[in-house]
């Protein structure tokens, strides 16, 4: 079927974050929008072919002004689709039961250790059938995409074991297939020791280094490869050496640093040269000193400090000291359950002394240069993916004051209109 152009006509407020392709934004950049008013956009053929003040783009399109389907943006702002740079997409089971206990005290890592939290989400995941794992995990993509989210990373990670592992990678594959969400994957096979490895942990890192990576490589099921550096998992010794095996294998390093104890997680991340160390919510300054020389994204989960009732990671101090930020859901059964990147936003801004442009910049091209994709995605452009969103709001500061609320309106994916109306189409 040919698709018809789709032309978005007179946005109060079209936010392009142009110029932001070749690398992330930082410091003073992040607050740079370029926003255009009065602004228009022309999708065809899956691409951003023209964007411009109203008056320009129909200026540019006049003969062919009849062959395109409008919609008409008055009084909504445009942003480029959000891409959301952290999730446990692919995974079986709920723990609420957890929750309980932690509000009466018990904490994260006690519930881990006592054989719950991940433990229990890999023990779901390994008894779910690829099917299952499809439909659950296809259900919370529709819900991500009903929030204006059009990319997802999302890990591996409860499986633990190669053939579980394997199948959640293929299940995020068939995702990225058949779902209009694009999903890019991570290798995350060191997300927890399993049980039967408790007594030689570095018999398991083995095996993910000896066995795990280089299938993984080998059937190109993964860009990246991440690594729960914490003191009760994985030290920084052995994440350096699985950090250091994904990237002998062409898989690039992303780490979960610094989340719960300072652990020089982002100094590591440093060291490896890798994308992203997410999380950082107990960051040392060396950390961030190391991560703005050697140009590490920092991936911020506020949602998991919300959940956990910890203390947030200081986006202000990270961004004032030259990191490019980026937030993200961190998606998961455990620590941050939800989808929505518009109440991360929010959070941004109220807990980490983000302003709203800055967490706008945070998921959308910095999101998209967390997992390699800023010269795709991320910013309105001409000759990018025609990745859209439109929200019912007439400036950008109300997309995150009128909070826990889902202002989506419309979203277009590679082109093609995927929510209308708040509706999946
Ligand atoms: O990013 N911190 C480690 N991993 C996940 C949580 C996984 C879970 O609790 O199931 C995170 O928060
Ligand atoms: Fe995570």
């Amino acid at each position: 079927m040919i698709q018809k152009p789709i032309f978005i006509r007179h946005a109060n407020q079209l936010i392009t974050l142009k110029n932001s392709s070749s690398a992330p934004l930082k410091g003073n950049e992040m607050n740079e929008l370029h926003i255009i008013e009065d602004g228009s956009v022309w999708l065809e053929h899956g691409i951003i072919q023209a964007v411009g003040t109203d008056k320009e783009v129909a200026e540019l399109f006049q003969e062919r002004l009849e062959e395109a389907y409008v919609i008409d943006a008055t009084g909504k702002i445009v942003t480029p689709g959000l891409v959301d740079p952290h999730t446990h997409l692919v995974h079986a089971g709920s723990r609420e039961n957890e929750f309980n206990m932690r509000l009466q005290g018990a904490t994260y890592m006690e519930i881990m250790n006592a054989g719950g939290g991940i433990h229990s989400s890999t023990k779901a995941t390994r008894e779910a059938t690829h099917e299952q794992l499809y439909e659950q995990s296809y259900k919370r993509l529709d819900q991500f995409l009903l929030h204006g989210v059009t990319t997802v990373e999302a890990k591996s990670g409860y499986g633990l074991a190669w053939e579980h592992e394997l199948k959640q990678l293929e299940v995020a594959k068939t995702l990225h297939e058949q779902h209009p969400i694009d999903i890019v994957s991570t290798f995350m096979g060191a997300h927890a020791v399993p049980a039967n490895f408790k007594e030689n942990p570095d018999e398991f890192v083995d095996l993910v280094i000896n066995e795990m990576i280089p299938r993984v490589a080998e059937l190109g099921l993964a860009e990246f490869n991440d690594v729960f550096c914490e003191r009760g998992v994985f030290t920084p010794k052995q994440s350096k050496r699985i950090l250091e095996a994904g990237l002998d294998h062409g898989l690039l390093a992303k780490i979960h640093a610094d989340e719960i104890e300072p652990y020089a997680g982002a100094e590591l991340a440093a060291e490896v040269g890798a994308v992203s160390a997410d999380h950082l919510l107990r960051v040392s300054d060396e950390g961030v000193i190391a991560m703005a020389e050697h140009g590490v994204i920092a991936v911020l989960l506020p949602g998991t400090a919300f959940f956990l009732m910890a203390d947030f990671a200081n986006g202000r101090r990270m961004i004032d000291a030259g990191v490019a930020v980026a937030l993200s859901t961190d998606s998961n059964p455990g620590s941050s359950p939800t989808i929505s990147l518009p109440f991360i936003m929010n959070l941004g801004c109220l807990k980490m002394g983000m302003t709203p442009a800055e967490v706008l910049t945070a998921t959308t091209i910095n999101a998209a240069h967390a997992i390699k994709r800023g010269h795709e995605v991320g910013s309105i452009e001409k000759g990018k993916k025609a990745d859209i969103t439109i929200f019912n709001v007439p400036n950008f500061y109300q997309l995150v004051y009128h909070y826990g609320m889902n202002h989506t309106d419309s979203v277009i994916k590679g082109g093609k209109m995927v929510v209308q109306g708040g509706q999946l189409v």
